[in-house]
């Protein structure tokens, strides 16, 4: 069986087809890049929508198949940005029914985890999930990937990106906040904002900025940055495996790329007798690959889904799909 998976809830639109195996025959993504400032909904999903089609194509002759070869359509039902989604959906449909094939939508935090699983091996891992738009601690238990932490204003990479704008880093500033932080030497006075099991960044974003304006240096405010909050990250994710007894943490999402994260993560899992897996930097970025394989494993546990049910849903859950792919 071969399935083919239409990724769209953020900036970036992806197509991906797998095997039942879990091959990865294809990875197709594209990025919208904003001229300024932050991603805007109705831009991107222009994007998407200019770059869909084409990408499908060029992921079909990639994987060296046919499109009647395609045995499923997956695309990404949520959470993300509404007209993003809602493009991407636009697609998926019309794809599925050109080709008579069953539909099925897929939570894309779930394929996070779910594309971890098969290319790393983990077999019932702590997902520690940090990109721009979401960060969350999901693990699975009882019938279900439930959120055992998250954050409660904006995602970790959205935080990075706006501290990296107003320092003066530019656009897509991870990787050089990273590099910045290497040099920094001071850690500053910045708030710790662990909450239950939750964590918020938008106040350590402020200070931050207030940092800047005292004049201290972009490089101790991007090595405190990333002190404070991925020791936040690894803080919530060991607690969440101490919770549940679990001995594997799986990393997902682009700003997991980050070493020092991975670093701090490692550390603790060492500490624990626990074992971290990465996934390759493709399939821990959103990705087609993911949205097809989940699908996939979906439509293999039975999972049938109308057209009518394919409405996609901004704020949706983890915990609203009942998992019964996995024991
Ligand atoms: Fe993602």
């Amino acid at each position: 069986m071969i399935a083919l998976g239409i990724e769209g809830t953020a900036h970036t639109c992806g197509v991906g087809i797998v095997d039942e195996n879990g091959k990865v025959l294809a990875n197709e993504m594209k990025m919208y890049k904003p001229e300024t400032g932050g991603i805007h909904p109705r831009e991107a999903a222009n994007h998407h929508a200019e770059v869909v089609v084409p990408m499908v194509l060029k992921a079909v002759e990639t994987a060296g198949i046919k499109l009647k070869d395609i045995d499923l359509v997956a695309f990404s039902q949520g959470p993300g940005l509404g007209p993003c989604l809602r493009t991407v959906a636009t697609a998926a449909r019309a794809l599925a029914l050109s080709l008579n094939r069953p539909i099925i939508g897929v939570n894309h935090c779930i394929a996070h985890l779910e594309i971890g699983r098969i290319q790393t091996q983990a077999r019932d891992p702590v997902l520690l999930y940090a990109s721009g738009g979401n960060t969350q601690v999901i693990a699975f238990a009882n019938g279900r990937y439930r959120i055992f932490g998250e954050t409660l204003d904006i995602g970790i990479g959205n935080m990075l990106d706006k501290l990296g704008r107003e320092i003066g880093l530019g656009y897509y500033a991870g990787p050089k906040i990273e590099k910045a932080a290497k040099e920094g030497r001071k850690l500053l006075d910045l708030p710790y904002s662990v909450k239950g099991m939750d964590m918020a960044f938008s106040g350590i974003l402020t200070a931050c900025l207030i940092m800047k304006q005292r004049g201290e240096s972009v490089e101790d405010i991007c090595f405190t940055a990333q002190e404070i909050c991925f020791a936040m990250l690894t803080e919530v994710t060991e607690r969440a495996m101490a919770h549940v007894e679990k001995s594997e943490v799986l990393l997902g999402g682009g700003v997991v790329q980050n070493k020092r994260l991975q670093e701090m993560v490692a550390r603790m899992c060492a500490d624990r007798g626990a074992k971290m897996y990465v996934p390759d930097r493709t399939l821990c970025m959103d990705n087609g690959a993911m949205i097809a394989w989940t699908g996939l494993v979906m439509h293999l546990a039975g999972v049938r889904m109308r057209i009518d049910e394919t409405v996609v849903n901004q704020r949706f859950r983890t915990d609203e799909v009942v998992v019964t792919w996995r024991d």
